[in-house]
C-alpha cells in the first residue's frame, strides 16, 4: 500500500546486489506453464542510459517527453514478451509486479513505463541510426518485443496514493 510511481530520484545508483536480488524476485513470479515468456535487459551505466535519452530524443523530434521518458531513475528494466504466446503479456506484468513489490520492500523506488517503449520500438523515425543501435544493444531474441520498462532508484521524493474506483471490484454472492 506504500508503493507509488517515483518521479524524482536520489543522485545515487542501485547496487548490484540489489539488483540481483530484485531480477530473482521477478524471474520467481506465477507465469504460464512456467515457459519464463520473458527477456530482460537491465541498464545501469550511466553512459549507456544518456546515450539511450539521446538516441530516443533524436528519434522522436515530435515528442518532448522522449528525453525525459526514465523519469530521472539511474536503473531502467526493459521487458520483452514471447509474441507468440498469448500469456505472455500477463507473465512479463507480473515479473514487473514482483520486481517493483520486491524493490520497494528493499526501499528501492521505481516507476513502470509505458512510454519508452513506443520511443525505441516504434519510433517517429525508425531509420534513425542511434535508435536502432540501441534496439541492437538490448539484443531482444526473434520473436520477442520489449512490452514495458521500470525505472529503479531511490525515492527523492513521496507522492501521494492518487484515488481508487472501489466499483471496480465486487464480490458475486451465490
Ligand atoms: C503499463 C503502465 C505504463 C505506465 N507508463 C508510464 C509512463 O510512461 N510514464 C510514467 O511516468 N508513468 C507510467 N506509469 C505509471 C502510472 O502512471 C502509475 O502507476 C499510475 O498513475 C498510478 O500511480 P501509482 O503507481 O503512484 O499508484 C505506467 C504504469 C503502467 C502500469
Amino acid at each position: 500500500m506504500s508503493r507509488r510511481s517515483i518521479r524524482k530520484y536520489k543522485a545515487v545508483t542501485v547496487g548490484r546486489d540489489t539488483l540481483e536480488q530484485i531480477l530473482q524476485a521477478g524471474i520467481n513470479a506465477p507465469n504460464g506453464m512456467n515457459k519464463q515468456s520473458w527477456e530482460i535487459r537491465v541498464v545501469d551505466n550511466p553512459v549507456l542510459l544518456e546515450s539511450i535519452k539521446d538516441a530516443m530524443a533524436e528519434a522522436n523530434p515530435g515528442n518532448r517527453m522522449a528525453r525525459d521518458c526514465f523519469r530521472g531513475a539511474p536503473v531502467v528494466v526493459f521487458i520483452a514478451n514471447d509474441t507468440n504466446y498469448d500469456f505472455s503479456p500477463i507473465d512479463c506484468g507480473l515479473l514487473a509486479g514482483n520486481m517493483i513489490l520486491s524493490a520497494w520492500s528493499m526501499g528501492v523506488g521505481s516507476v513502470c513505463l509505458g512510454s519508452p517503449v513506443r520511443f525505441i520500438a516504434s519510433p517517429e523515425d525508425p531509420s534513425c541510426a542511434a535508435i536502432k543501435t540501441v534496439q541492437q544493444k538490448l539484443g531482444f531474441s526473434n520473436g520477442y518485443e520489449m512490452i514495458i520498462c521500470i525505472g529503479f532508484g531511490y525515492a527523492d521524493e513521496s507522492p501521494k496514493a492518487k484515488p481508487r474506483n472501489e466499483s471496480k471490484y465486487r464480490f458475486v454472492e451465490l
